[in-house]
């Protein structure tokens, strides 16, 4: 039975591999809509590559909303400097045709839930948080609705990307990090504690571009542009490949590992704004509020991503 998602995202070229997967795998995943946040890139490209990758992946039934232009509180802070000035560098998809949605995402993602029972719905996030936590500001009811929150965000052991303490997801928008993860709501966070452990590397890269299909070629090429940042930076075989980890811990939970424990994000101090600060050893009586995933198998992880972007066009 496919699970109800909602899909929370700022493509970006691994939001795009982990949407693609999604859209690939109806028997794991009922797609109610795609909310595009700000994040990545603004808003007015994430939306817009949204549509792209439905397009690519010829699901054009899944619809695709716009949601907040900007963080809660604080001025939008993006990536170009990874991502390129598109979002999806490195590939050549055409102008999307689709229309995006005239509802705003926060309001679908309230009417959505509203609509459903108790427990039915899975929030698939990769993006900085705003749209949910708007929507659970405006409408608190919606929280019940929720069976889980599988999000990719956050960093502890591996510090922090985008500052010295923060992940870029959390880093965006900090009070929303804040008001999800004092939600009550059961929720997985695959930090970089993980991502940093599954690695792009020349080899797994040119398996997905051998698939013979277009969706391969565009993963490829989009990774390509993407990986150089990060291999700059690290120095490591390849670059980690944060947001597939989402949809692949949706459909093989039992290639990674974790533990449940507090994480609670910093959200007045300029010198650690942003930063998840892990009771990992549980040394405080802080509520348990998060399954934080640091282990996972990156070969089993590599294999899924190649065999269902090797099912698209
Ligand atoms: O911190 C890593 C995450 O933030 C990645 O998904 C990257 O695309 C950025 O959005």
């Amino acid at each position: 039975m496919p699970r109800k998602v909602i899909i929370i995202t700022d493509p970006g070229q691994d939001q795009a591999v982990a949407i693609l997967m999604a859209l690939a795998a109806p028997e794991h995943f009922e797609i109610l809509g795609i909310v595009t946040s700000a994040g990545n890139i603004s808003l007015d490209f994430t939306q817009k590559n949204a549509r792209k990758l439905i397009e690519l992946a010829g699901r054009t039934d899944v619809p695709v909303f716009a949601g907040c232009p900007r963080p809660i509180h604080r001025k939008l802070v993006t990536a170009e400097h990874v991502h390129g000035p598109t979002g999806l560098d490195g590939s050549d998809l055409p102008e999307p045709i689709v229309p995006l949605q005239e509802e705003h995402g926060v309001d679908f993602i309230i009417r959505t839930l509203r609509q459903l029972p108790a427990g039915s719905v899975t929030i698939f996030s990769e993006s900085p948080l705003t749209n949910l936590a708007m929507a659970l500001i405006k409408a608190p009811d919606i929280a019940e609705k929720i069976s889980e929150i599988v999000m990719m965000a956050g960093a502890y052991f591996e510090v922090g990307n985008i500052t010295p303490s923060a992940e870029f997801n959390i880093y965006v928008d900090p009070k929303a990090a804040d008001i999800v993860l004092r939600s009550g709501i059961p929720m997985v966070m695959l930090p970089l504690d993980v991502t940093h452990k599954l690695l792009s590397t020349p080899e797994r890269l040119d398996r997905i571009a051998k698939l013979g299909n277009r969706a391969g070629r565009t993963v490829a090429g989009l990774l390509s542009f993407s990986e150089g940042f990060d291999l700059n930076k690290y120095g490591w075989e390849g670059a980690p490949l944060h947001g597939p980890t989402v949809p692949a811990y949706m459909i093989r939970p039992e290639i990674f590992g974790g533990r449940q424990v507090n994480v609670t994000v910093e959200i007045g101090s300029e010198l650690t704004l942003g930063m998840t600060v892990v009771d990992y050893w549980q040394i405080t009586d802080r509520v348990r509020n998060v399954f934080y995933v640091t282990e996972a198998d990156s070969d089993a992880y590599y294999q899924l991503i190649a065999e269902l972007i090797g099912r698209l066009p």
